[in-house]
């Protein structure tokens, strides 16, 4: 589902809250060319997750799912100096359209990007003892949001924020019927978050350039 005005006022959002992006909009033509799904944030909501980082004041950020990296690069300016993402990845060819966007980008000092199973990764992680990070921004395959976000929760401490994208899409979070797995990871989510007493959340509609979807957002007590 899309709607002429939602992306209207995406572009009305944009063209009077951000600066002219040059960088940014080569980073998404560079996605377009390379073949990678348009299914980066949009930026809109790439600005929110950049804000949420500084909100929280997070200096460690965990994404799971990188694409070509559009996420990555809007949290990773969020950050302070010594600040730092790490960013999982599956796809060898996305990863490395996604270093050569951070490059562009001039982030690639702030960017940890990891190549794999992002369960394994997620592994490693656990016994490098690489948490706890401060914000968690959950958006590769949906049917593993309940692994994604266990291993949040071992990778987090109190007060740390875990952000799940594409917890609406369309309305469908809403069909009980268990036949579709990206609806399945969507509701997943929701139980997950609303069976965790460590957790406190809510879910936030949106419409835009990018559809009718939404987000998971929760804190960890
Ligand atoms: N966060 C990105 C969009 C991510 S799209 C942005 O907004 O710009 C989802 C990504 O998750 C895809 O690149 C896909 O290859 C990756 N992915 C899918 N399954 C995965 C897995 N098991 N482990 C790691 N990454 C995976
Ligand atoms: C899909 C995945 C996403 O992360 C997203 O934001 C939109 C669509 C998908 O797999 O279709
Ligand atoms: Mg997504």
């Amino acid at each position: 589902m899309s709607n002429k005005t939602w992306t209207a006022v995406d572009d009305y959002i944009v063209s009077s809250l951000f600066e002219a992006d040059p960088v940014l909009d080569a980073v998404i033509a560079t996605n377009r060319k390379q073949g990678l799904p348009a299914i980066d944030v949009s930026a809109a909501q790439g600005k929110l997750l950049s804000l949420l980082v500084r909100i929280r004041g997070a200096k460690r950020v965990l994404e799971v799912g990188t694409l070509g990296g559009y996420s990555t690069i809007w949290m990773a300016r969020g950050l302070p100096a010594d600040g730092k993402v790490v960013t999982l990845e599956l796809d060898a060819h996305h990863a490395k359209v996604a270093r050569s966007n951070f490059e562009r980008a001039g982030v690639s000092d702030k960017v940890d990007l990891r190549v794999g199973l992002a369960l394994q990764s997620l592994a490693m992680l656990g016994s490098e003892n690489a948490g706890p990070f401060d914000l968690i921004f959950i958006d590769a395959d949906k049917p593993n949001n309940p692994n994604y976000l266990s291993w949040a929760m071992r990778l987090s401490r109190p007060g740390s924020v875990i952000i799940c994208d594409n917890v609406v899409r369309d309305g469908t979070v809403l069909n009980e019927d268990g036949r579709d797995a990206y609806v399945e990871g969507a509701r997943a989510a929701f139980s997950f978050i609303g069976g965790d007493k460590r957790l406190d959340g809510t879910a936030i509609q949106t419409v835009g350039a990018k559809g009718y979807d939404g987000f998971a957002i929760a804190i960890v007590e």
